[in-house]
């Protein structure tokens, strides 16, 4: 008869692990996948506007090749998340000038994967790589009803006020760690919206 501990590692089951990873041209269809599982609310938190289901080729391609970059989280070749940043043409930021480097930021995590840290994470890769690009500001949009993404900002940059366009609230911030409760993050580890 098998001891306990025996017994209980005959029953564990070794998750796959999570990987994330640069996205490339052959993550169409996965890509694809992750966004068309999506509930409305997260697709539309994500894009701020409808986008087709399954979503068209030329959008799959705007997100993963942006002017920065774009990562995919898969477990086991399954989609959880995509994070990405691209430049901001200044005319397009509210309030900001050049030669200010603005890099839009911006992540989606499946719903099931939602509330354990794998946005934050995908945001801290993105983040990183557009500083490490000379990004001297970051750019979120995000809704005025997205309150688990308003709170990401907000606890980040206590000071920062988002500029108001109808749903939408634009937050440009400096890209460096804030002062307050998140002091111990670095910059790379901020939160940010893109790939509209
Ligand atoms: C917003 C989003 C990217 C966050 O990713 P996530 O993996 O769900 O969230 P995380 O576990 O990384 O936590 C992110 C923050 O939300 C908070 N949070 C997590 N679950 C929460 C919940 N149920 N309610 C409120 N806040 C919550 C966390 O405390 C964390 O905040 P902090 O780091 O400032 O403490 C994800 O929920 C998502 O894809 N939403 C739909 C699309 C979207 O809104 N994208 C962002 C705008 S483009």
């Amino acid at each position: 008869m098998p001891s306990q501990a025996e017994s209980v590692n005959q029953t564990q089951v070794t998750t796959p692990a999570l990987t994330i990873r640069p996205a490339a041209e052959s993550d169409l269809e996965t890509l694809g996948a992750l966004l068309t599982a999506l509930s409305d609310l997260s697709r539309y938190h994500r894009f701020q506007a409808p986008i087709p289901t399954p979503p068209r080729p030329a959008l799959l391609r705007h997100l993963l090749h942006p002017t920065g970059a774009a990562w995919l989280a898969t477990r086991a070749d399954h989609p959880l998340a995509h994070a990405m940043w691209a430049w901001a043409t200044p005319t397009s930021v509210p309030g900001a000038s050049s030669p200010e480097k603005i890099a839009e930021l911006a992540v989606v995590v499946a719903d099931g994967e939602q509330g354990k840290g794998l946005g934050v994470r995908m945001l801290t890769v993105a983040a990183a790589d557009a500083v490490e690009a000379g990004a001297t500001h970051f750019l979120l949009v995000v809704g005025a009803s997205n309150e688990r993404s308003l709170g990401m900002v907000r606890r980040r940059w206590p000071g920062a006020v988002g500029e108001r366009d109808g749903s939408l609230l634009s937050f440009v911030v400096p890209a460096r760690p804030a002062a307050g409760p998140r002091s111990e993050v670095r910059p790379r580890e901020l939160c940010r919206t893109t790939g509209r």
